[in-house]
């Protein structure tokens, strides 16, 4: 019984570490340069402003496990999708880091202009 207890444990502890040292691998330098050599910004731009042909994917991207399921399934009419051979998880994970740490368009409140 005990050791069951601890087993559960151990395995919680290692699947928290294991997220959390996947979220630190991730690094948004690597996700550009993958993000480029992959074409994305073909069709999203290099900053994922969207494109004529691609809509805006940056600064707010949806979440990792949606970008990675997403990409597997694109509709291949509009989008090509990216298996996990051409595309593993972890290089999504980088292309991810790299989306999100693209800056946020400044609230058009503090924009003087635009309150006139
Ligand atoms: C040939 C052009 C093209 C390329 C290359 C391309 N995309 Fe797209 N992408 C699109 C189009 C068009 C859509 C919108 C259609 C759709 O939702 O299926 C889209 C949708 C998306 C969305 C969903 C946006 C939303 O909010 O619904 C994400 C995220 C995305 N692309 C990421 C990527 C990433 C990352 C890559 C590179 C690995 C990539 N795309 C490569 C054209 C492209």
């Amino acid at each position: 019984m005990k050791l069951a207890g601890i087993l559960v444990a151990a395995t919680a502890v290692l699947a928290i570490t294991a997220s959390a040292s996947f979220a630190q691998m991730a690094d948004a330098k690597k996700g550009r340069e993958i993000y480029v050599l992959k074409g994305c910004w073909g069709c999203h731009g290099y900053d994922g402003q969207g494109g004529v042909t691609g809509p805006k994917i940056a600064p707010e991207p949806m979440a990792l496990e949606s970008l990675i399921a997403f990409l597997r399934n694109a509709d291949k009419t509009r989008m090509p999708p990216y298996d996990a051979k051409g595309l593993p998880d972890a290089e999504v994970g980088h292309i991810h880091a790299y989306l999100t740490s693209l800056p946020k368009p400044a609230d058009w409140k503090t924009i003087p202009l635009l309150k006139q």
